[in-house]
């Protein structure tokens, strides 16, 4: 079976659960769990429930698709993401996009946890991400190409859409979240870098890293859907302050600054 036709089986499963068009997917990073709380009227599809759909090995949230109206608009919010470290192929891990993208979603918003490349970052701070850079991971595209998706060789010079990051700029303003833009590298992990990995990404060009949300972007691009991209800074990168780097603290930072964070994401749907 190709991608697109797992994809399809995929769309069959939640079609038998309900007929709900998405306008907008939000991929929910560390930190962001609240926001699907805050999705009204909700219809909740557990990932067991759709065919192909990979288990989360992550402890804490079990993966889903929370369905229903935020702010007025129709949403698909994915909870429990799916990441490469976890051993899953490109193609799995995108599958959930894939999968929100033809559920319907024109517009798809990506958030993270990532670490603070650029010296000047705080922990705390938010990243609007104004570009890429996802070639220390393989492509999600590799393979066969399905036309269905997009074209074989998709163009990436804007992925992230100048409209929402206008948007989301003011949005951040009015609800007062510390705001800096930059580019966001995706490392494989688990493993947090380096420090000599985190400089040669920061000659690279890179504000921030993390271990998703890049290939996500991607499949979504080449899909023609509009994109936004939100990271949290939660941390120094390696090398950047003195301190190791723990799991812990990416996860504290993210609770703490997880009720601004919704507000933003709540913000910007709401104004689309
Ligand atoms: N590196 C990679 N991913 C991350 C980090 C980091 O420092 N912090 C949160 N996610």
């Amino acid at each position: 079976m190709d991608q697109y036709e797992l994809v399809e089986k995929a769309l069959c499963s939640v079609r038998k659960k309900t007929d709900f068009v998405p306008d907008v997917a939000i991929v929910l990073g560390s930190g962001l769990g609240a926001l699907a709380e805050e999705v009204e009227n909700p219809i909740v599809i557990s990932s067991s429930e759709i065919a192909g759909y990979p288990a989360s090995t992550v402890s804490g949230h079990a993966g889903r698709l929370v369905f229903g109206t935020l702010c007025g608009k129709k949403v698909v919010v994915q909870q429990g993401r799916i990441h490469y470290y976890e051993g899953y192929d490109m193609a799995e891990v995108v599958l959930p996009v894939r999968l929100m993208c033809l559920l319907g979603a024109k517009t798809v918003i990506l958030t993270n946890a990532a670490g603070g490349v650029n010296k000047s970052f705080c922990s705390g701070d938010f990243m609007l991400i104004t570009g890429q850079i996802a070639q220390f991971v393989p492509s999600p595209l590799r393979g066969a190409n399905d036309d269905r998706f997009g074209v074989r060789f998709p163009d990436m010079s804007e992925v992230y859409s100048r409209p929402l990051l206008s948007l989301a700029r003011e949005c951040a303003k009015e609800v007062g979240a510390p705001v800096r833009e930059g580019v966001y590298l995706q490392a494989s992990g688990p493993n947090y870098e380096s420090p000599e990995e985190v400089n040669a990404f920061r000659i690279l060009g890179a504000d921030a890293v993390g271990m998703s949300t890049a290939v996500e972007a991607i499949a979504a691009k080449h899909m023609g859907r509009d994109v936004l991209g939100v990271s949290l800074i939660t941390n120094p990168a390696a090398g950047v302050s003195e301190k190791p780097l723990s799991h812990e603290e990416v996860k504290q930072a993210a609770d703490k600054a997880g009720r601004t964070f919704v507000a933003l994401i709540k913000s910007v749907v709401g104004k689309m």
